[in-house]
């Protein structure tokens, strides 16, 4: 009788959890749906601008109190990419409007006064303390370059794609960086296949469109092959039967490995699992020249010497790491302490970029010690929202401090109240001061390889834990749904999961 009470109190206690949870976020769905209104900007405030809708700008932009500053953002991109999902866009497993979240709506449910302008940077000048921006939109108004003044600013830009000066890769290959990436490669995959089956198509014709290149062993790239892999053997095999023992992919790596930034138990299981799935990796083995139709490579043999391969390709996606962007070099080259710095600008423990006074930078375009992660440039990014609500408190107290110093003189009566005001005032001014330093804390590091397997770097308790297969997989699944910017995405990439395990991928070519 009793185990029977404590079942239906628990029975209770769920179905009171349930209609909480549901009401909560049925309340949160509200309040995004009806925000308040916004003021206008207020001159008393400082201009804060943010430069960049990705990672470390919008994780700024989460946690900061607008209220305090007037915000300005500007981005060529109205919207925050879910980067870690971007390689699963590309197969059509995951849909691309699932990883965005619309910037105007991020904005809209911040307090103070927060603006958007779509427009790339081109130059800022930090004496005159102005950037440069321009509409690099397709429909341009008759305003299409200004200037927007500020007296703080957050250069947040990223990283574009690194092709070292390699001949052809510019024209003839995919990048893997932005959503139009993604898009492109979808529609190229669909391409090749449909051009392979036409009617009479030679067997090395057949033989070269199918044949799908992947430059660079880094995470982009061994990701992508897995699921490109994925998306031929559960979708592509089955319903283009006809030529379906001519695909083929490969992976170019030029160091002596893929994946250099795992631990080595990882290396070699994401060799052999793609090894099992049939992916052919080349590795020491370096891109010199890409045609329309071709990749040229030098690879290094065993014994150290050096022969050059000629890859035939339908695709070729090229992910050999980060570059920086010119607004970013242009500034550089404006900072004399900027000078030695090569891979982006050199920051200090406080993300302050090195010889300039009131700029900050997050993230790829910053060079802080860390690697070009989300992981590093979304903790950078709530670093600084922490610094700036707490540099907007500070100064409040110290003007209330001054205010009431002033009125000591002037109400003889209140003194010993006032002081004890003050001295409150004080010991908070003492603690908000005490902002620590910027400390990356890192959590580990995930990859999706193929056959429904992952391979995963975590950190626990201190120490490093190396995990592979398909019980890491789920844990992948479950660690990129809780880290979705919103609910919205969480949703709609469950949804994606769950059709194209249904339904199978479309295979359809816009
Ligand atoms: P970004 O997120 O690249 O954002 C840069 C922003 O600046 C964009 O909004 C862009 O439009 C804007 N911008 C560009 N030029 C200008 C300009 N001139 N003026 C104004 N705005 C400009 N990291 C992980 O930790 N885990 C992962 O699983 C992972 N997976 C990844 C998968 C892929 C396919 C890729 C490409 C990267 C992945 N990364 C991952 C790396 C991660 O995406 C980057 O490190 C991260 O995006 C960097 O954040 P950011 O804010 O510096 O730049
Ligand atoms: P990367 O810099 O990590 O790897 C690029 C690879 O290309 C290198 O291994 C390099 O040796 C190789 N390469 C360069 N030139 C070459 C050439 N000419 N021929 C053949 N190979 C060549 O770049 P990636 O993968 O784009 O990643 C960029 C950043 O984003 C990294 O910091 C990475 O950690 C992060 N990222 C993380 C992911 C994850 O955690 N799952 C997923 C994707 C990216």
């Amino acid at each position: 009788k009793c185990r029977f009470r404590t079942l239906r109190w628990a029975w209770r206690l769920g179905y009171l959890s349930a209609i909480a949870g549901v009401a909560y976020i049925g309340y949160g769905i509200y309040e995004d749906r009806h925000p308040e209104p916004q003021s206008e900007p207020d001159p008393t405030k400082k201009t804060l601008v943010i430069l960049g809708t990705g990672w470390g700008s919008v994780s700024l932009l989460k946690r900061l109190d607008t209220e305090n500053y007037n915000v300005i953002v500007i981005s060529p991109r109205n919207y925050f990419l879910f980067t870690p999902l971007l390689p699963s866009c590309t197969t059509g497993t995951i849909e691309h409007r699932s990883i965005m979240e619309p910037i105007r709506t991020i904005l809209r449910s911040k307090k103070g006064s927060a603006r958007f302008y779509e427009a790339e940077a081109s130059s800022i000048d930090p004496d005159r303390k102005v950037v440069r921006i321009f509409d690099n939109s397709e429909i341009k108004g008759d305003m299409t370059e200004t200037e927007v003044p500020y007296d703080m600013l957050v250069v947040g830009v990223g990283a574009e794609n690194a092709t070292f000066g390699i001949p052809g890769v510019r024209e003839h290959s995919c990048f893997l960086k932005e959503i139009g990436d993604a898009q492109r490669i979808r529609k190229r995959i669909m391409d090749c296949v449909e051009t392979a089956a036409f009617k009479d198509q030679s067997p090395e014709e057949i033989e070269r469109l199918m044949h799908m290149v992947v430059v660079g062993g880094g995470p982009t790239g061994v990701e992508f092959a897995g699921e490109l892999q994925d998306f031929f053997e559960e979708d592509i095999k089955k319903l283009v039967p006809e030529i379906s023992d001519r695909f083929r992919v490969t992976l170019i790596e030029a160091l002596p490995n893929v994946l250099p930034s795992f631990s080595k138990q990882l290396i070699e299981y994401t060799e052999s699992t793609f090894k099992e799935e049939k992916i052919n990796i080349h590795t020491k083995t370096m891109v010199k020249k890409v045609t329309d139709k071709t990749v040229e490579a030098v690879a290094t043999r065993p014994d150290g010497t050096q022969e050059t391969i000629v890859f035939p390709y339908g695709l070729l996606v090229w992910a050999t790491g980060n570059a920086v962007r010119p607004v970013v070099q242009d500034l550089m080259s404006r900072i004399p302490a900027q000078k030695n710095s090569r891979r982006g600008l050199a920051v200090n423990e406080y993300l302050v970029v090195q010889g300039a006074r009131d700029i900050w930078a997050v993230g790829d375009c910053a060079v802080a010690g860390y690697a070009p992660t989300a992981q590093v440039a979304s903790q950078e990014g709530n670093f600084l929202a922490r610094l700036f609500n707490n540099m907007a408190r500070t100064e409040a107290l110290e003007s209330k401090i001054t205010e009431l110093s002033g009125s000591l003189n002037l109400q003889p009566g209140n003194t010993a109240e006032i002081s004890r005001e003050i001295e409150e005032y004080e010991r908070q001014l003492r603690r908000i001061k005490d902002v620590k330093p910027f400390h990356y804390s890192h959590q580990g590091s995930l990859a999706y390889i193929g056959s429904e397997k992952a391979v995963a770097d975590v950190t626990w308790f201190n120490g490093n834990v190396a995990a592979a297969g398909g019980l890491t997989y789920l844990f992948w699944r479950s660690a990129y749904i809780s880290m979705c910017f919103s609910t919205r995405n969480r949703l709609l990439v469950i949804n994606d999961w769950l059709k194209s395990k249904l339904f199978g991928r479309d295979l359809s070519r816009e």
